[in-house]
């Protein structure tokens, strides 16, 4: 089973299902309503995706050849299988996980000197009772003292926080100087201000994980930020985003 997706230029689709041939005559109206993308996607087995688009893309074609529409000339046909599934190398582990958008935070723990660093990782665990969780590294220069800390602050950073999330990862450099302003908080972990949210938390449980360790932490103070307009930094494809509300 195949399906093609029509798309306009503001974003808008629809999915056609039926036989190439009638799917391709409701393109070829779409096409002169101005859509300028069709996808076909399809399920196990891939090739019937891609027998499918064998079918309907020269049956478009060849209507559009002989169409002198503007909306056609710049009308795109991709052939797209929904599944493909396939053994997860390396590189297909970082390819899928680039796909998971996440929302930055900057965590910190107290120490001399204190350390904090830029974490995608954070989420929450546990309602009853509260837990949340995040990794790191133990590569990291952030993880020793992680790893004796009791205390330590999650920061959920606004949109308008990029180079705060970039000052925490930048390696070799003093974060907290080059930071700015901070204020010791329970423990002397270092609170940032100017965020979205932040939880200062006990930390309960550290738990090896491959090459990282999973912190598992009690929310025991939290702050956020008012104005539910105000929304967070997303990290999604290897570079930063922001989020777009549906209406
Ligand atoms: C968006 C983003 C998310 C990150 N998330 C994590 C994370 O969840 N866990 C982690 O160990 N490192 C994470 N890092 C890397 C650290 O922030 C930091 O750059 C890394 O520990 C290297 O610093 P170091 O050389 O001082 O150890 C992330 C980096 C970026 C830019």
């Amino acid at each position: 089973m195949a399906t093609a997706r029509a798309g306009g230029a503001r974003g808008n689709s629809t999915v056609l299902v039926g036989s190439p041939e009638t799917v391709a005559r409701v393109l070829l109206d779409y096409v002169d309503l101005g859509v300028t993308t069709i996808l076909i996607r399809g399920y196990d087995p891939v090739d019937d995706a891609v027998d499918y688009g064998r079918h309907l893309i020269p049956l478009v074609r060849q209507e559009l050849a002989h169409r002198s529409l503007v909306a056609a000339q710049g009308t795109t046909m991709t052939v797209t299988p929904l599944h493909q599934d396939r053994a997860v190398d390396a590189d297909l582990f970082r390819a899928l996980l680039r796909r998971h958008a996440a929302a930055v935070v900057v965590i910190t723990a107290p120490g001399e000197p204190p350390a904090g660093f830029t974490a995608t990782s954070f989420t929450s665990v546990s309602l009853d009772p509260p837990l949340v969780s995040f990794c790191l590294a133990k590569t990291a220069s952030a993880w020793p003292a992680v790893e004796s800390a009791s205390t330590i602050a999650v920061h959920v950073l606004t949109l308008e926080q990029e180079h705060v999330a970039r000052t925490f990862a930048t390696r070799g450099i003093d974060r907290f100087a080059a930071h700015g302003t901070w204020r010791p908080g329970p423990d002397g972990v270092p609170l940032l201000d100017g965020v979205l949210a932040r939880i200062v938390c006990r930390v309960t449980q550290r738990v090896e994980a491959g090459d990282h360790t999973i912190v598992l932490a009690a929310p025991e103070l939290g702050e956020h930020h008012e104005d539910t307009t105000v929304t967070p930094l997303v990290y999604h494809d290897g570079t930063y985003a922001h989020l777009q509300r549906s209406a």
